[in-house]
C-alpha cells in the first residue's frame, strides 16, 4: 500500500495548505464489496476501501445511512461494523451503549446533526478501538474537562464548524494517540496552551476561523510533533515573536485570510524546519529586505491575493536554498519586483507572477534564478521595451553572462505559462500581441522611469503625530533614481543602499548628500529661513527615505500637510507621482476643500519669482525661487516673430528642481516663456476662482545675435532679414507638423516626411504633453528631458 500512501500525503499538503483537509484519496480506488449482513432500513451495508488517518488501506464493513432524518440510531446495526456514516441527520442525543456492542467500530461519522453536548456521545460507555470521529457542523458550545476520554485510540477528531467558544483546558486529556484535530471555524477567541499539553502526538492541527486576535506567546509549545498548522481566516494582526515556539517538527503552516500587516520574520525564525508557508490574503502592503532569509528548508511560498501588495523589494527572499515555487499572484497593486529581490534560490523552478500590476520582470530576476523552468507573467500590464527583452522571441532562455561559462553552455528554457494570454499592454503599437511573438528588434531599446499609478494613491490623510508612509518605486533601464521633495520644497534622497533596515536611524543631518540638498534648498528659501535656522535637520531626524524609495515621517505635524512628489530619474527621463497628505489632528478632521487649496496655491504664486539668469545665442538659463514643492509644473515658450504666429513648445519640470536650460533657440530671437504651475491631481475639480488664479508668470528675452558672419554676398539687408524669417517660419512649420505639442494649436504644417535627424535634437529636448487620461503628462518614449539643475 505504499503508493496510496504516498498520494495521500502529498495530498493532504495540498489540501492543507488550501485551508481545508479531508483525507480523500485520488486516483482509482478499489471498488466497493456486497456485504451480505442484514442491513437497517434504508441504510447501505457494503464493504468499502478505508484508509486509517496513518494512510494503511483496510476493507471496511460499512454502514451508510447518511440523509434519512433519522432522530434515533438505526437497527440492527451489524456487530462487525468498521465504518458507520450517520451524517446529516437530525440526531442530538446516542444511545452509546448499542455503540459499545460493536467492538470493531473504528470510524464514526456524526457530522450534521444536532448535537449540543459532546458527554451524549463520549459519556458512559467507551469506544476503545474507535480511530475516527467526525463531529462537524454541529451545535456543540463548550468541551468539558476530559470530553474524550472514553476514547483512547482516537487518531483523529473533527469539531469544527460548531459554536464552540470556550474549551476546558483539560479537555483533550486522555487523547494521546490524537494525530490530527480539526477546531476550525468555532467561535474561539482565544488559544490556551495547556489544552495543547495532553496531545504530544498531534501532527495536524486546524485552529483557523476562530476570532482570535493574538496568538500567546509559546502558546504551541507542547505540540513537539505538529507538522501541519492551519491558522487562517483568524483576524491575526501580527504574531509575537515567540509565538511559535517549540514547534520543531512544523512543516506547512498557513496564514491565510488574516490582517497581518508584514511578514512576521521574526517568529518564523523560530521554525527552522519550515517547508510549506501560505500568507495569501494578508495586508502586507512590502515584502521588504531580509523579510524571507535562510530559511533552509522552505520549499514552496505563497503570497498571493494581497490587496495592498505594492512592492517586492531587494533581497526580500534571501538564501532560501531548497525553494522550488513561488507564488506571488493575484495581487492587483504589486507593480514592481526589484531587479535584485530574490538572492541565492538555487532551486527555484516554478515562479507564478500572473494577476498583478506588473510591467516588467527585470531580467536580473530572470538572470538570478539558475533553475527556473517555468514562469506566469499573464494578466499583467506589461510593456515591452527593454525591461522585456529577455522574453522577446528570439532570446527564448536567458543566458548567464559571461562569468559562469558552465552554466551558459547550457542554454535554459523557461516556459511560459499560458503564453498566448500574457500579451503586452505598452506600447500602443505593441498592445494584445503576444510577448512571446515580439521580437527584441521591436522592442524599444530605451526604458523611461515610470512610477505605476497603482503604487501610489493621490490622496492620504494622516492623523496628526502619526506616521506617513508613501511607497513610491520605478522600473527602468538603467536603474533609476528617486527622490521625493517634500511640500517645503526640500529634496530628500535615499539613504544609501547598505544602511539596510538593520539601523533603523534616521536621516544622518551631517551626511553630505543631505547636507548639499539642504543649502540648495535654503538659499532658495529666504523667507522661511529667517524662522527658524534649523528646521531641516530637525526635520531631517523624522524623515526617512529608504533605499528603495519609500518615504517615511514619523510623528507628523499640521504644518507638513501638502503635496509630496516622488521623481524618478534616469538617463533617458523622468517620470513624476505627487500625493496630497492631509494631516488632521485627532478632535476633527481639517478642511482639506477647495478653500484650503486656494489659500495653499496663493501662497506659492506669491512665493515663486521667475527670471531669466541667463542669455546666450541659442540657450537661455530660467529659474524660479520657491520654498514649496511646485508639482505638475510647466514651462512653455514661443518665439515672437513679428508677423507670422509660431507654435508653442511646453515641457514639464520636474518637482524640486529650480532652473531650466532652455536650448536649441534661434540666436538674436525674441521668446515668451511662461511658468504655469500645475494643479495637481488632488485638485482636478478646482473651483473657478482658483482656475483663474492659475494666470502663468512669464517673462521675455531676446538671446543673443550670433556672430556675424563674414557676408561674401551683399544682400539688401531688408531682404535678408526677410528671408531668414521666412527660413524660420518655414522650419517652425515644418516641426509643427511632427506632432508636436503646441499649446495654441496652431500648428498647421501638413505632414511632410522630413528626415528624422534633422529634427532629433529638436525632438530631444522636448517633453509632450501625451495626457493619457491622467493630469500627469507621461513623457513619450524617446523624448527626453534635458535639466539644468542647480546642484
Ligand atoms: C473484529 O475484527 C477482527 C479482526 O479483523 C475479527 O477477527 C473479529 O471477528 C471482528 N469482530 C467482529 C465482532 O466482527
Ligand atoms: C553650504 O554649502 C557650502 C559648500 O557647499 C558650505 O561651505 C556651507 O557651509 C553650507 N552652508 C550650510 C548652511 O550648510
Ligand atoms: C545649456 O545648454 C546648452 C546647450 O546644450 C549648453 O551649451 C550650456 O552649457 C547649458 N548651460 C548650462 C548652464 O548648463
Ligand atoms: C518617411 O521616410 C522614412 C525614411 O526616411 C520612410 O521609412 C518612411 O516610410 C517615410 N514615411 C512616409 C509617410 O513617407
Amino acid at each position: 500500500m505504499r503508493p496510496a500512501l504516498v498520494l495521500l500525503q502529498s495530498h493532504c499538503l495540498l489540501c492543507v495548505f488550501g485551508g481545508m483537509c479531508v483525507p480523500i484519496v485520488m486516483g482509482s480506488q478499489p471498488p466497493a464489496l456486497p456485504w451480505h449482513v442484514s442491513c437497517p432500513a434504508r441504510c447501505v451495508c457494503q464493504i468499502k476501501p478505508w484508509f486509517s488517518p496513518d494512510s494503511v488501506y483496510h476493507e471496511a464493513p460499512t454502514v451508510d445511512c447518511n440523509d434519512l432524518l433519522l432522530t434515533n440510531l438505526p437497527s440492527p446495526i451489524p456487530l462487525d461494523t468498521h465504518t458507520l456514516h450517520l451524517q446529516s441527520n437530525l440526531l442530538s442525543v446516542l444511545d452509546t451503549a448499542v455503540l459499545h456492542g460493536l467492538p470493531n467500530l473504528t470510524d464514526l461519522d456524526l457530522s450534521q446533526n444536532r448535537f449540543s453536548h459532546v458527554r451524549t456521545i463520549t459519556d458512559r460507555f467507551s469506544l476503545p478501538s474507535l480511530l475516527s470521529l467526525h463531529l462537524e457542523e454541529n451545535h456543540l458550545t463548550h468541551l468539558p474537562e476530559a470530553s474524550f476520554a472514553s476514547l483512547p485510540a482516537l487518531q483523529e477528531l473533527f469539531l469544527s464548524h460548531n459554536y464552540l467558544h470556550s474549551i476546558a483546558p483539560g479537555a483533550f486529556v486522555g487523547l494521546d494517540s490524537l494525530f490530527r484535530l480539526h477546531i476550525n471555524n468555532n467561535r474561539l477567541t482565544t488559544v490556551n496552551p495547556q489544552w495543547f499539553k495532553a496531545l504530544p502526538r498531534l501532527e495536524v492541527l486546524m485552529l483557523g476561523g476562530n476570532p482570535v486576535e493574538s496568538l500567546p506567546e509559546r502558546g504551541f509549545i507542547a505540540l513537539k510533533s505538529l507538522r501541519s498548522l492551519v491558522l487562517g481566516g483568524m483576524g491575526l494582526k501580527g504574531l509575537a515573536e515567540k509565538a511559535l515556539e517549540g514547534l520543531d517538527s512544523l512543516e506547512s503552516l498557513s496564514f491565510y485570510d488574516n490582517l497581518l500587516t508584514k511578514v512576521p520574520t521574526q517568529a518564523l525564525r523560530r521554525v527552522p524546519g519550515l517547508k510549506f508557508l501560505d500568507l495569501n490574503k494578508n495586508r502586507i502592503k512590502l515584502i521588504g529586505t531580509g523579510d524571507f532569509q535562510d530559511m533552509v528548508h522552505l520549499k514552496e511560498l505563497g503570497l498571493n491575493n494581497m490587496e495592498e501588495l505594492v512592492s517586492i523589494d531587494r533581497a526580500a527572499l534571501q538564501n532560501l536554498p531548497e525553494l522550488t515555487k513561488l507564488e506571488i499572484t493575484n495581487n492587483p497593486r504589486l507593480s514592481y519586483i526589484h531587479p535584485q529581490a530574490f538572492l541565492k534560490l538555487s532551486r527555484l523552478e516554478s515562479l507564478m507572477l500572473n494577476s498583478n500590476s506588473l510591467s516588467a520582470l527585470h531580467q536580473h530576476i530572470m538572470l538570478s534564478l539558475p533553475n527556473l523552468q517555468e514562469v506566469s507573467l499573464h494578466s499583467n500590464p506589461l510593456r515591452c521595451d527593454c525591461l522585456f527583452h529577455w522574453a522577446a522571441k528570439e532570446v527564448s532562455h536567458p543566458r548567464l553572462e559571461k562569468d559562469t561559462e558552465a552554466d551558459a553552455q547550457t542554454p535554459r528554457v523557461v516556459r511560459f505559462i499560458q503564453p498566448q494570454a500574457t500579451l503586452c499592454s505598452e506600447p500602443p503599437e505593441l498592445r494584445a500581441r503576444r510577448v512571446r511573438e515580439v521580437s527584441s528588434g521591436e522592442m524599444s531599446a530605451l526604458c523611461l522611469p515610470m512610477i505605476p499609478a497603482s503604487s501610489l494613491p493621490s490622496f492620504v490623510g494622516v492623523r496628526e503625530g502619526g506616521k506617513l508612509v508613501l511607497h513610491c518605486r520605478a522600473l527602468a533601464d538603467p536603474q533609476p533614481e528617486l527622490y521625493w521633495v517634500t511640500p517645503s520644497g526640500l529634496k530628500l534622497h535615499p539613504e544609501p543602499m547598505h544602511a539596510s533596515k538593520a539601523s533603523s536611524t534616521p536621516l544622518p543631518c551631517k551626511s553630505r548628500r543631505t547636507s548639499e540638498e539642504f543649502n540648495l534648498t535654503s538659499e532658495a528659501n529666504t523667507p522661511r529661513q529667517q524662522n527658524e535656522d534649523n528646521i531641516p535637520c530637525q526635520l531631517l531626524k523624522h524623515y526617512r527615505v529608504l533605499p528603495e524609495g519609500t518615504l517615511e515621517i514619523s510623528k507628523i505635524s499640521a504644518r507638513e500637510a501638502g503635496m509630496y512628489t516622488c521623481v524618478a530619474e534616469n538617463a533617458i527621463g523622468a517620470d513624476t507621482r505627487s500625493v496630497n497628505v492631509g494631516v488632521h489632528n485627532r478632535e476633527k478632521r481639517r478642511n482639506r476643500g477647495a478653500a484650503a487649496n486656494l489659500k495653499k496655491f496663493q501662497l506659492l504664486r506669491a512665493d515663486a519669482r521667475f527670471e531669466v539668469r541667463e542669455i546666450r545665442e541659442h540657450y537661455a538659463i530660467l529659474s524660479w525661487q520657491s520654498g514649496h514643492n511646485l508639482p505638475s509644473t510647466r514651462l512653455s515658450w514661443q518665439a515672437m516673430f513679428s508677423k507670422a504666429h509660431s507654435p508653442t513648445y511646453t515641457t514639464r519640470i520636474l518637482a524640486g528642481t529650480q532652473s531650466f536650460n532652455l536650448t536649441h533657440l534661434q540666436a538674436g530671437t525674441y521668446y515668451r516663456v511662461c511658468m504655469h504651475l500645475g494643479i495637481s491631481e488632488g485638485t482636478k475639480h478646482a473651483s473657478r476662482r482658483l482656475r483663474e488664479s492659475r494666470k502663468p508668470q512669464c517673462v521675455s528675452f531676446r538671446t543673443k545675435d550670433a556672430p556675424e558672419p563674414q557676408p561674401s554676398l551683399q544682400l539688401n539687408p531688408q531682404l535678408t532679414s526677410t528671408a531668414v524669417t521666412l527660413l524660420l517660419l518655414a522650419i517652425i512649420l515644418l516641426l509643427a507638423g511632427q506632432g508636436w505639442d503646441s499649446e495654441t494649436g496652431e500648428g498647421t504644417g501638413k505632414n511632410h516626411n522630413t528626415s528624422h535627424h534633422d529634427i532629433r535634437g529638436y525632438k530631444a529636448l522636448i517633453v509632450n504633453q501625451k495626457a493619457k487620461g491622467s493630469d500627469d503628462p507621461q513623457p513619450k518614449q524617446n523624448d527626453k528631458l534635458l535639466l539644468h539643475r542647480n546642484c
